[in-house]
């Protein structure tokens, strides 16, 4: 694997959030390689100590053997946000000043890993952040689109890539899958587009949304989301941070409902607006473009 693999988004943003200090633990809920890990324990050593996860194991091997060559108090697992709690406590890991979330997919994920994240290159159909050969994570977006019902397909379709077009997709799939599976990325791409009506088609790939969808589908993204966290909240230590960037507005809405649910009662949310990246980063990393960061602190409980 090449040296950066992925670069962090909104990171002066993070750090002036999460404010590290010497000494101090965070977690890195979503540490794929290592942008913001390191940078956070660049600021935390040389007692302070970082806990990694991330759910792609090769991601977490790496970031292994780079905490080792740095010397770094980092502890790399792998295994899924939304276990965060059972993770904490299983390494021993309390008074958390932060935690951070970066959500999705990264760089690596679509150039590198070779598991269908884009319908740019000719892959199989995989779409799973946990790496080949593992034994956790759920259906693969091939055992989806050849096994779901039409009507779940165009649910998903439609809930998780709000494509208005989402039946007539469902049903095109159902139909080609009559005469093959369809295992890779450029069969999905080309039979989506044949669903589309030539007038509708634009600058942006018709089969964006329905990628999108099934990627939230495989990896469960909502739900982990939504489980973890009253986790974190509860994680945190008292005037600890939570920091999250989102990148549209499916994750976003959770967020912010969270947030909201919790005022006035263990959190203070921070950012009124999310805040957004600058021009400048926008448009040096197009990833970045639709990122939102969020961050509430944990309240000191009354006595
Ligand atoms: C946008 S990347 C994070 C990038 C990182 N902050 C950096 O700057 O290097 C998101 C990462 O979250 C991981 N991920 C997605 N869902 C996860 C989950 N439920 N639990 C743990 N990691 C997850 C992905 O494998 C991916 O590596």
């Amino acid at each position: 694997m090449p040296d950066v693999i992925h670069t962090p988004v909104l990171l002066q943003e993070v750090l002036e959030a999460l404010n590290p200090k010497p000494g101090q633990c965070f977690i890195d809920a979503t540490a794929n390689g290592g942008g913001h890990t390191f940078a956070l324990w660049d600021r935390v050593k040389p007692n302070g100590m970082i806990l990694a996860i991330d759910k792609d194991h090769d991601l977490v091997e790496r970031l292994t053997r780079e905490a080792r060559e740095r010397k770094a108090n980092v502890i790399a697992v792998a295994g899924s946000y939304g276990d965060l709690a059972a993770i904490a406590s299983a390494y021993n890991v309390t008074n958390v000043a932060g935690i951070l979330f970066d959500l999705g997919y990264s760089s690596y994920h679509i150039d590198q890993s070779g598991r269908g994240f884009s319908f740019q290159k000719d892959e199989p159909l995989l779409m799973r952040y946990e790496s080949e050969g593992s034994t956790k994570g759920g259906m693969t977006a091939a055992e989806a689109v050849n096994q779901l019902s039409e009507e779940e397909l165009a649910d998903i379709i439609y809930q998780y890539g709000e494509d208005r077009l989402a039946r007539r997709i469902a049903s095109t799939i159902c139909v080609a899958r009559k005469r093959g599976r369809i295992l890779t990325t450029k069969q999905l791409a080309d039979i989506v587009a044949q669903a589309y009506p030539k007038r509708m088609f634009s600058r942006i790939n018709p089969a964006t949304k329905t990628f999108q969808a099934l990627r939230i589908f495989v990896n469960q993204e909502l739900a982990e989301l939504e489980r973890v966290l009253p986790q974190a909240r509860d994680i945190l230590a008292e005037d600890g941070v939570i920091a999250i960037i989102t990148f549209h507005s499916l994750e976003d809405r959770i967020v912010k409902r969270f947030f909201q649910s919790e005022k006035g009662n263990q959190l203070d949310i921070i950012t009124k607006k999310p805040i957004v990246p600058t021009p400048q980063e926008a448009h040096e990393n197009r990833r970045a473009r639709s990122a939102k960061l969020r961050v509430a602190v944990k309240k000191h409980t009354i006595q």
